[in-house]
């Protein structure tokens, strides 16, 4: 057993204002409320938009973690944003939120892991905390995805929405407890699936790549969900069996939020009664590297007082790359 882990001291999230509903869609490409609902579980998302970036959400976000633990911006040594929406290629948006928080002690990067971009920054955190390396750090999923769609493509543009979400880790040094493990996985030979093609070295910006369409998600549907749905029900079994738990220890499932249809298929592999799963996903939509983090915000939030040490959560991701995972947390506070 691990002598140090990482556990979340706090949470953190802000999603902006504008609303984009089912109905709104309705009037920018040909589909109905009731086909987005019934296909993805979705009813409204959050837009952004083009102009402040991911780091404006993302510093709200970090700053709502440390104000709820009393923790100051120079006692963070670590900052991981998890993101496919930087504000810009480089520097890093790590870097602009440790300058917006005025984080001097600390140093991080961005990781880009499409969906799975939190729970591979938060396996990233949790293993410099184990060795001792750092002590606190800032995890955030924070993606601006709507200025990556093409809202002329009803296939992807009803599914992605904004905002970010982050938690605070620290050292747990209580035996048996914190983030207990992680199975991580990539497949590069699903990377078709589920990209965007420009804005890179391979295709820069030019007049023709944006003619082409080039700077906008595509995706093929079908062949993402099959994926998601067994890859995420592959990991999450693995790693309940290779700590010798099952489904029904859980008292929590924090799944990515990507088609309420994955969640229930997920779930039900899983053996995880329904009242455990955590799904924001009407509200929100698929928000990419923030859909675990705002899941796990709502959970903390208005079912805290459920929460009790020694509680067992699972958080489960899928995304482009192919990149998936799941991480199994038992829960501990001070
Ligand atoms: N409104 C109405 N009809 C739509 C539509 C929309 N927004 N989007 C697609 N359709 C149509 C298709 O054109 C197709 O029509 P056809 O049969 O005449 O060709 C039909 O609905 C079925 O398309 P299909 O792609 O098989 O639908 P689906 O049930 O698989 O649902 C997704 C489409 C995108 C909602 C679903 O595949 C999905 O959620 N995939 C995973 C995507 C994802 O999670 N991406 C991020 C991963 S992290």
């Amino acid at each position: 057993m691990k002598e140090r882990t990482a556990y979340i001291r706090s949470v953190g999230r802000f999603l902006p204002e504008r609303k984009l509903t089912n109905r709104d869609l309705e009037k920018m490409v040909d589909t109905s409320d009731e086909w987005i609902f019934t296909r993805t579980g979705i009813r409204e998302r959050r837009i952004l938009g083009p102009g402040p970036g991911c780091s404006h959400m993302a510093v709200p976000a970090a700053m709502e973690c440390l104000e709820r633990a009393g923790v100051t911006p120079d006692e963070v040594d670590l900052i991981i944003v998890g993101t496919v929406t930087p504000d810009m290629m480089f520097p890093s948006t790590a870097c602009l939120v440790q300058d917006m928080i005025g984080a001097k002690n600390a140093w991080g990067f961005d990781l880009s892991a499409g969906c799975s971009g939190f729970l591979f920054s938060l396996s990233t955190a949790c293993q410099l905390i184990e060795s001792g390396r750092v002590n606190r750090a800032l995890v955030i999923g924070s993606d601006v995805i709507s200025t990556l769609i093409d809202y002329k493509d009803r296939g992807t543009c009803v599914i992605f929405g904004d905002g970010a979400g982050a938690v605070l880790l620290e050292a747990c040094t209580e035996p048996g407890f914190g983030f207990l493990d992680f199975i991580l996985k990539i497949d590069g030979s699903g990377g078709d699936y589920l990209c965007l093609k420009g804005g890179g070295s391979r295709i820069p910006p030019t007049h023709e790549s944006l003619d082409n369409g080039a700077h906008y998600v595509t995706q093929d549907g079908r062949q993402v969900f099959k994926a998601a749905v067994s890859e995420m029900s592959d990991v999450s079994v693995r790693i309940l069996e290779r700590n010798g738990l099952s489904g029904k220890d859980l008292t929590f499932f924090v799944p990515h939020q990507a088609n309420n249809r994955i969640i229930e298929a997920t779930a039900k592999r899983l053996n995880v009664e329904e009242h455990k799963v955590v799904v924001n996903i009407h509200k929100y939509g698929n928000t990419v590297s923030a859909s675990i983090p705002l899941a796990l915000y709502e959970a903390v939030m208005e079912r805290g007082h459920e929460f009790k040490n020694g509680d067992y959560l699972l958080m489960s991701a899928f995304g482009a790359g192919f990149t998936w995972g799941s991480t199994l947390l038992r829960w501990w506070q001070p």
